[in-house]
């Protein structure tokens, strides 16, 4: 019988990959003073491991701030991503790196970059944990490309290292795939 679940990534592999795309990043903002530190922007919840992980490898000045977003229902996107984009948060002046879990179709990144876009922060970046490329939608093709990405994947859905299906399995310490029609496995 097929297994529901089957590791995409293990948890090492995750990690050392963190560890590359944290040293990437230290290199690419090295001229970050501590007067105006990196502003990483996680968004909730996906990517708050992902994130925890990253920024404690960053060796630059760096705060951390979170948004609230949310688009899938089941395996599929919900339509219109459901925000809580911190109106408090400040911008203006600031680097922001925008710290993901996955992008899909792009919808969510493309609200997020909107929602940011006159708010003048001196630039904005896009890091994911992994990103579906064949997934994008026709019209953001060019418009959402991450700056950093920890892996490129094909179209599946996963689970685990923060993801979820309908709020279960973020848990996993590897990154899973999820077969919602397969018989028993790790539940
Ligand atoms: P997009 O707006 O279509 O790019 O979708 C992005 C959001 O959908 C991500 O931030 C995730 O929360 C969720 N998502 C997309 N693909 C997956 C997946 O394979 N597993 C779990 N969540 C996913
Ligand atoms: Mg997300």
């Amino acid at each position: 019988m097929k297994e529901r679940f089957t590791i995409l990534k293990t948890n090492a592999e995750v990690r050392s990959r963190i560890t590359e795309l944290a040293a990437e990043i230290s290199r690419d903002y090295q001229h970050i003073q501590e007067d105006n530190p990196l502003l990483l922007l996680c968004t909730l919840r996906g990517a708050v491991f992902f994130s925890a992980d990253l920024v404690r490898e960053l060796t630059i000045p760096c705060e951390i701030d979170f948004l609230k977003v949310h688009s899938y229902q089941g395996t599929r996107p919900a339509g219109s991503p459901i925000f809580d984009l911190g109106e408090h948060i400040d911008v203006r002046g600031r680097h922001v790196l925008i710290v993901e879990d996955i992008i899909d179709t792009g919808h969510t990144m493309n609200t997020v970059m909107q929602n940011f876009a006159d708010k003048g922060a001196a630039d904005i970046r896009i890091c994911t944990m992994l990103d579906k490329p064949s997934r994008r939608d026709e019209q953001l093709k060019e418009r959402i490309v991450p700056n950093y990405i920890g892996f490129p994947i094909d179209d599946l859905f996963v689970v685990g290292w923060g993801l979820d299906y309908n709020e279960k399995y973020r848990l996993f310490p590897d990154i899973m795939v999820y077969h919602p029609d397969a018989g028993c496995g790790k539940e």
